[in-house]
C-alpha cells in the first residue's frame, strides 16, 4: 500500500535526524471506531474525533515490514508516535491484514492468513460490544459502548514517544513501570538499544540507559519544576514538566502538558537522543530541543571525581579533576581516556587512624564550594535545612559532598562523585569534603544560615525566589535581601516643582490633598510602633488622629519605589480619581524628603485577615458577611478593571489588603500602588514582579506576565480563604499531604465541597451560595489564564443561579512549574515581595 519515502531535515551536532514520511494513503477511508463487526482494513484509517491523530497501517522507508501505528494527522514530516506490533511485523505485501476486536474484547492484528500477529491481553469478559477509539490526545483505547472505563489503553504501553498527559514512571507496589524504548533504527520500529525512564530515587532523575543498564545520560535531580542538570532551558520548561509522586501508593510519574498550546511530542531517537519536537503552526515539526547534545551531557564523560566543563561549542569534552584530586592514571588521562577518573591527593582527617596520625599540624576537614554544577549521580536526600545538612555531612566520614538546593533540601553523597558538569550559569552549589591542607581561605569561610517553616510556603517561596538570596528567620518571616534603591531626586527644588505642578493644574483635577508632614508626625506619634496597624504591600501602615479629631490610616511607602516625586504625585492624582464604595478612599498624600506618605480614611474593623485568620474572632464573620465581602471585593475589582477611567490591575490582592468598615463592608486598599512601584510604562510588560506568595498566578510569578487575569487568580484564592477561614500559605493537610489549592480541588472534586466551609459557621450558611462561591473560586485559580473568568463574569456568576462552566483540574503550576530567573530586587516588607525579573 505504502508509497514510502523519508526525508532528512536536520543535521545536528552528533547525529542527524532522519524522520519518517509515511505512506500517503491515497483515498483512505476514515473510520471513528473499531468494533468486532467493523475491523480496520488496509486503506482505512482510524481518526480521532477532533481529527488530530490518525491510526493505520504503515511501512517505513525501504522496509519489507508493515505495522499498525499512530501519528499526528496533519503535521509533517509524519512521525509515528506509537506502534502496536513493533516486534512482530507484517509483510509489506500482506494486503489482507486487519485490526479487529475479538469477542472477549481484545484488540487483535491478524495477517492475511488469519493468524494473530499481535494482540492485547485483557481478561475482562466482553459482551461483544467493546469498541476501540482513538482519542484526541493520541491515546488508543478499548472500552465498552457504555461506560467510560478503559479496558485497555495504549498510553499504558509507551513506545519511543511520550505525548502530553501521558505518564512515564512506576508503581513500586504493583511493580509496573512505563518507559520509552527507542526504535532500532529510523526505519525499524522494533525494540532498540536505548531506554528512557524515571529513577525511583528521591528526588527522581530521568535516565537514558544503553542496553537497559549502562547509563548514557542523566537529567540530574528533579527540583520541583525542572531537572537541575539542564541549565539555560528555563524557556523550554514552560512547556510544563511535572512530577507527581504518591508515597502511599508508591507511584511516581513524570508527565508534561502544553503550556503554549503548540503541538508537541518528545521521543528517544534510535541513537539515544531525547528530542522534543514542536509545531507552532500545526503543519511542520521543528526540533525544540535535544539532549544529550554536547560531550558533557554524556554520562560520566570525565570519570569519577572528574568535572566536565560544559560549553555549547566544544565537540570534545574538556575534563578536569575536582579540586584536591588528580588523574588516577596521568598517562591514560592525557591520552583522553578518562574512564578511571581522578583520585584524592591528601587523605582526609575524618576516618583516618587518629591514634597514629595525631599531630598539631593536622586539622579538621572542610568543604570546598563549587558553583553552577550539575550535581553528581547517587545523591541521598535528607529533609534537613542547610546548616544541618552541612553538619550531617561533616559528622559522617563516608559523606564525600553535600549540596543544599532551595527547591529540594539537603543532598549528600557517599559514593564516588560521577557525572559532574560545570555550567557558566545555572546548576547548583556543591560542597566537597577536602582535607584542611587542600583548602584555601575561601573554603573555610563558608557560612550558612537557614531555618524553615511551613512546607507549602517554603516550596512556593523557594520556587518564586529561585536564584534569590532568601533568608527565613525563626519567626517564619521571609525576607528578601535587597539593595535599597534610593531616590536621588529629593531636593528642595523638586519639591517646589511638585507644588508648582499642583498649582498649574486644573483645580478640579486636584483631588489629592497634600498634608503637612509635621501634622502627620503628630497624628501618628512619630510613627510609633504602638500606632502601627500592620505591614501592607509597599510599606507599613499607621493609625493616626488628626488635630480636628479625624482618624486616618497612613501608609508609609518604602523608599524603593524608584519613582521621582513628580511621577509619584501624578500617580496619586490618578489614583485619587478611583472612587468606588468598595475601594478605600484616598484622603491625600504627604511628601517630605524621601518620605512618601499616603493618607487613607481609617477603617474601623481593620483588615480582613485580622478577623478571618484569628480562631477567636473568625466567628464574627457569619456567612452573610462573608458573602457580602466576596461580592463587594468582586465589584471593587470589576470597577478597577473595567469601570474606572484607569483600568487598574491591583497585583497584590489578598486578605490583608481588604479593609472592613464599621458595617463589615469590604474596601480594597493598596490599589494603584503597583503603578507607583511600576512607573508609568506599559503595565503589561514589566521587569518587576510585585505580589504576595500564595496569591500570585503562575504566569505572573513565573514569567512576570500579568493581566486582569492575575488579579482574578488572587481573587479566587481569597474567595477560597474566606469560605474556609484558612490562610493559604500556612495550610497543609497532613492526611492527603496537600497544600491549599490542591486540597480544595481534591475535596471539591470528590463532591464534598461543603466540607470546605468554615466549621465555625456550623449550619448557618446558604449551601447554594457557598457552593457557588467555591465554584467561582476554583474557576478563578485555573492555571491557564484563558480559562479564568473575567471580573464581569465573576460578578455575574456570584449573583445568579445559572450554570457556570466546570473548572478543570488545576495543576497548580506555582508549585510545580518552571523556575523563573530573577535577580535580587526591591522588596517592600514581610509579606509583599517585589522581584526584578531578569532580562
Ligand atoms: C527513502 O526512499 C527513497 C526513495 O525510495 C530513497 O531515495 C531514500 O534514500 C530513502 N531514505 C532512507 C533514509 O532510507
Ligand atoms: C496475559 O495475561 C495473563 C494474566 O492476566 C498472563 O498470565 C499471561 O501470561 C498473559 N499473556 C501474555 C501473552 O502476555
Ligand atoms: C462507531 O461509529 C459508528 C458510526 O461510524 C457509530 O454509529 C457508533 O455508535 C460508534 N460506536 C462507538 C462505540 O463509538
Ligand atoms: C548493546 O548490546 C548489543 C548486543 O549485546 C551490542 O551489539 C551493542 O553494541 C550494545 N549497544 C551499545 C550502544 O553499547
Ligand atoms: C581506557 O582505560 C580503561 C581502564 O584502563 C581500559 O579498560 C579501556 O580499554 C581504555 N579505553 C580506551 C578507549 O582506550
Ligand atoms: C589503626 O591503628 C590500629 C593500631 O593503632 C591498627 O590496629 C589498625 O589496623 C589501624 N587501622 C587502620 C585503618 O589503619
Ligand atoms: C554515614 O553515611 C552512610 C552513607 O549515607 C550511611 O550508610 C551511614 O549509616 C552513616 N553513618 C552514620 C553514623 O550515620
Amino acid at each position: 500500500m505504502g508509497i514510502i519515502n523519508s526525508q532528512c531535515f536536520c543535521d545536528f551536532l552528533f547525529f542527524s535526524i532522519i524522520s519518517l514520511l509515511l505512506s500517503q494513503i491515497s483515498s483512505s477511508a476514515k473510520v471513528y471506531n473499531i468494533t468486532s463487526l467493523q475491523p480496520l482494513a488496509q486503506g482505512q484509517t482510524l481518526v480521532s474525533s477532533g481529527g488530530i491523530f490518525e491510526l493505520g497501517f504503515f511501512s517505513p522507508n525501504s522496509s519489507a515490514n508493515k505495522y499498525v501505528g499512530i501519528w499526528h494527522k496533519s503535521v509533517f514530516p509524519r512521525k509515528v508516535v506509537w506502534v502496536a506490533n513493533r516486534d512482530s511485523p507484517l509483510a509489506v505485501t500482506d494486503a489482507l491484514a486487519t485490526l479487529t476486536i475479538t469477542s472477549n474484547g481484545n484488540l487483535q492484528l491478524v495477517d492475511g492468513k488469519r493468524n494473530s500477529v499481535w494482540s492485547t491481553n485483557i481478561s475482562v469478559l466482553s459482551d461483544g460490544s467493546a469498541a476501540a477509539l482513538l482519542l484526541d490526545n493520541g491515546n488508543f483505547v478499548v472500552k465498552f459502548n457504555t461506560g467510560d472505563e478503559y479496558l485497555w489503553e495504549s498510553f499504558d504501553y509507551p513506545g519511543d514517544t511520550i505525548l502530553p498527559s501521558m505518564l512515564l514512571g512506576f508503581n513500586s507496589k504493583s511493580g509496573k513501570r512505563s518507559f520509552l524504548t527507542s526504535w532500532k533504527s529510523e526505519n525499524d520500529p522494533s525494540t532498540g538499544e536505548f531506554v528512557l525512564g524515571l529513577t525511583p530515587q528521591n528526588p527522581a532523575q530521568i535516565f537514558i540507559w544503553i542496553n537497559g543498564s549502562t547509563p548514557f545520560w542523566r537529567s540530574g535531580p528533579w527540583e520541583k519544576s525542572m531537572f537541575i542538570g539542564i541549565p539555560g532551558r528555563d524557556d523550554q520548561y514552560l512547556s510544563g514538566f511535572h512530577l507527581d509522586a504518591n508515597v502511599q501508593q508508591g507511584t511516581k510519574y513524570f508527565w508534561y502538558n502544553l503550556f503554549d498550546k503548540t503541538v508537541e511530542y518528545m521521543y528517544i531517537s534510535s541513537k539515544g537522543i531525547h528530542k522534543c519536537m514542536d509545531s507552532k503552526n500545526g503543519e511542520n515539526w521543528n526540533l525544540h530541543w535535544e539532549t544529550p547534545k554536547i560531550p558533557c551531557d554524556i554520562y560520566g564523560t570525565c570519570g569519577p571525581f572528574g568535572v566536565c566543563e560544559a560549553s555549547e561549542s566544544s565537540t570534545t569534552p574538556i575534563c578536569k579533576c575536582l579540586k584536591g584530586f588528580a588523574p588516577k592514571s596521568v598517562d591514560e588521562w592525557s591520552r583522553g581516556n578518562r574512564t578511571r577518573g581522578c583520585v584524592r591527593q591528601t587523605q582526609l582527617f575524618c576516618g583516618s587512624n587518629t591514634s597514629q596520625s595525631v599531630s598539631l599540624s593536622r586539622k579538621e576537614d572542610g568543604f570546598w564550594k563549587m558553583s553552577n554544577v550539575k550535581l553528581p549521580d547517587y545523591h541521598e536526600y535528607s529533609p534537613l535545612y542547610e546548616e544541618d545538612c552541612r553538619i550531617l555531612c561533616r559528622d559522617n566520614c563516608s559523606c564525600l559532598a553535600y549540596a543544599y538546593v532551595n527547591t529540594i533540601g539537603c543532598l549528600v553523597w557517599s559514593k564516588d562523585l560521577i557525572d559532574i558538569s560545570e555550567f557558566s550559569s545555572g546548576g547548583a552549589d556543591l560542597f566537597i569534603r577536602l582535607a584542611n591542607a587542600e583548602l584555601g581561605e575561601e573554603g573555610k569561610r563558608i557560612k550558612l544560615v537557614a531555618s524553615l517553616v511551613s512546607i507549602c510556603f517554603i516550596i512556593m517561596a523557594a520556587i518564586a525566589f529561585g536564584l534569590y538570596k532568601l533568608r527565613v528567620n525563626p519567626k517564619g518571616i521571609i525576607k528578601v535581601m535587597r539593595n535599597e534603591i534610593r531616590l536621588t531626586d529629593t531636593s528642595e527644588t523638586s519639591r517646589e516643582s511638585l507644588r508648582e505642578y499642583i498649582r498649574t493644574h486644573d483645580p478640579s483635577e486636584l483631588l489629592v490633598y497634600e498634608y503637612d508632614f509635621n501634622s502627620i508626625l503628630i497624628a501618628t506619634s512619630n510613627f510609633s510602633t504602638t500606632n502601627k496597624l500592620g505591614e501592607g504591600g509597599f510599606g507599613a501602615v499607621y493609625w493616626g488622629k488628626l488635630e480636628e479629631g479625624k482618624e486616618i490610616a497612613v501608609k508609609r511607602l518604602s523608599s524603593c519605589s524608584g519613582q521621582g516625586i513628580e511621577e509619584f504625585k501624578n500617580e496619586m492624582l490618578l489614583i485619587s480619581k478611583l472612587q468606588h464604595k468598595n475601594l478605600v478612599r484616598l484622603m491625600g498624600c504627604c511628601i517630605k524628603d524621601d518620605e512618601k506618605l499616603i493618607i487613607y480614611e481609617f477603617m474601623q474593623n481593620k483588615s480582613l485577615d485580622t478577623l478571618l485568620f484569628d480562631p477567636m474572632k473568625r466567628g464574627v464573620l457569619d456567612w452573610a458577611k462573608r458573602f457580602n465581602i466576596i461580592q463587594g471585593v468582586a465589584r471593587g475589582l470589576l470597577y478597577l478593571h473595567r469601570d474606572s477611567c484607569l483600568k487598574v490591575i491591583h497585583r497584590d490582592l489578598k486578605a490583608s489588603n481588604i479593609l472592613l468598615d464599621e458595617n463589615m463592608n469590604p474596601k480594597i486598599s493598596d490599589f494603584g500602588l503597583a503603578r507607583i512601584f511600576q512607573g508609568t510604562q506599559n503595565l503589561a510588560n514589566t521587569q518587576k514582579v510585585a505580589g504576595t506568595l500564595g496569591y500570585m498566578s503562575p504566569e505572573y510569578a513565573m514569567r512576570g506576565i500579568f493581566s486582569e487575569k492575575s488579579d482574578v487568580y488572587s481573587f479566587g484564592v481569597l474567595v477560597l480563604e474566606i469560605i474556609g477561614g484558612w490562610k493559604n500559605t500556612s495550610f497543609y493537610d497532613h492526611e492527603t499531604e496537600l497544600c491549599f489549592l490542591p486540597y480544595v480541588w481534591h475535596i471539591w472534586s470528590e463532591g464534598k465541597g461543603l466540607y470546605l466551609v468554615d466549621e465555625v459557621l456550623a449550619d448557618s450558611y446558604s449551601a447554594s451560595e457557598a457552593m457557588r462561591c467555591l465554584h467561582v473560586g476554583l474557576l478563578c485559580v485555573q492555571d491557564n489564564a484563558a480559562d479564568r473568568p473575567t471580573m464581569p463574569e465573576v460578578v455575574f456568576m456570584l449573583s445568579s443561579e445559572t450554570d457556570s462552566p466546570q473548572p478543570k483540574q488545576p495543576i497548580f503550576s506555582f508549585v510545580s512549574d518552571p523556575r523563573p530567573r530573577y535577580d535580587s530586587g526591591c522588596s517592600a516588607n514581610e509579606a509583599t515581595i517585589t522581584l526584578l525579573q531578569g532580562r
